[in-house]
């Protein structure tokens, strides 16, 4: 089977590896932490832990995934059974073992984009139709529910797309997500909702796994819970046919998960406002520094009410999106994440969330800016 490039990984992970990397405000996750940060912010016993390590059983875990840890998984919902979860390699495994178990040809489904690259690049791979449906970009990035409900016919296997939305962190609220439902229950859709950047609200973010029987939903340890290093990503199903399909699929990918990765996860999760409230109050405390530098930017705009870890700025300077990258990086040795990653030009996405040196960073992408005025005053255009 033959995939279309990774647009985002294959550009993003070379050029976070390259050595001009040196502000790196490209990435989606909220600042991972050290084990011992993990142990300190919990209060857990890192000494326990480390016996259990030592004394641990490098046999297989349980093949359906640790009960604890699905538990715990089980617990970030209002309406999801320990039984509905399966744990699987990462959010990309998650996403990944959904489509490849869901969907077969003469499908379609509806992508809401911008989306994750595995929503449409590996549905095409296995000839579904892809059908489109973009968000309103100009105004906040908002669904425009009536086109996903002319897009959907009898045909179509599910609605796929992310929310929070990457990279614009646009948020469906509780009513658009009834609404959504109900159009995709009135063709017998799923509901496939990538849902790695929830949980950044101070108040219950409902997730689709609450509200529709035919809600299939991934998630995972990298983004909001900082630790994307032990890659343990789950579905939620509520279909017991299809969970024994999604189980068959990861015997024939991964067998089960790794049994520290999963023991370490749900040590975090059972104190999962500890690690929220720190995400939050980084997240919190970069938004705050970036607005300010964009509020009456010359150059510099940001459109939606964002509730993920990025933005998605738009720039008003005539130069495509992966050049302005590509120089940002090579003359400030700042990283972004290049807009044509999400086929929207003139935009770059910034990390809310792991910035050490991010004043710094801002400073030299205008610096950058301004040069790149200086150098051919005719780019500066209004988008
Ligand atoms: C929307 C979305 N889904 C999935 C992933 C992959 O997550 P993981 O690191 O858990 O494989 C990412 C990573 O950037 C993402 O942005």
């Amino acid at each position: 089977m033959k995939y279309e490039s990774f647009i985002l990984e294959n550009w993003l992970n070379p050029a976070c590896d390259s050595e001009k990397n040196r502000i790196y405000l490209g990435g989606s996750c909220v600042l991972p932490m050290t084990v011992k940060e993990l142990f300190e912010l919990t209060g857990e016993s890192l000494d326990d832990f480390l016996k259990w390590v030592a004394d641990m059983n490098m046999a297989y875990p349980e093949f359906a995934g640790t009960e604890r840890t699905r538990r715990a998984v089980s617990g970030l919902y209002k309406n999801v059974d320990w039984k509905e979860v399966i744990l699987v390699h990462g959010g990309t495994g998650a996403n990944s073992t959904v489509v490849n178990t869901l969907l077969e040809e003469g499908d379609n489904i509806i992508s809401i984009v911008p989306n994750y690259q595995q929503f449409y690049s590996m549905p095409k791979a296995i000839k579904v139709e892809v059908r489109d449906v973009h968000l309103d970009i100009k105004n906040g990035y908002k669904l425009v529910l009536d086109d996903v409900r002319k897009a959907v016919d009898k045909n179509t296997k599910a609605i796929m797309f992310t929310n929070p939305n990457n990279p614009t962190g646009s948020l469906l609220e509780p009513e658009e997500m009834e609404e959504l439902v109900e159009i995709a229950r009135s063709v017998g859709a799923y509901i496939v909702c990538d849902e790695m950047y929830r949980g950044l609200k101070e108040e219950y973010m409902p997730s689709f796994a609450d509200i529709y029987e035919k809600a299939i939903v991934t998630a995972s340890s990298s983004k909001v819970w900082s630790m994307a290093g032990t890659r343990v990503g789950w579905i939620i199903c509520k279909d017991p046919s299809l969970m024994f399909d999604l189980f068959n699929y990861r015997s024939y990918d991964s067998i089960c998960g790794g049994k520290f990765d999963e023991y370490i996860f749900a040590i975090a999760l059972e104190h999962k406002n500890k690690i929220l409230a720190r995400s939050r109050s980084i997240v919190n405390h970069n938004k705050a520094i970036i607005d300010k530098w964009l509020d009456g930017h010359k150059y510099l705009h940001q459109y939606a009410d964002a509730y993920g870890t990025t933005y998605l700025i738009h720039y008003d300077v005539d130069v495509d999106a992966e050049t302005f990258c590509n120089r940002l990086l090579d003359e400030k040795g700042v990283l972004v994440c290049h807009g044509d990653c999400f086929f929207i030009p003139h935009t770059f996405r910034i990390t809310l969330s792991h910035a050490e040196e991010l004043e710094e960073g801002l400073r030299l992408i205008d610096e950058f800016i301004d040069e790149l005025i200086a150098e051919d005053p005719s780019r500066h255009v209004k988008f």
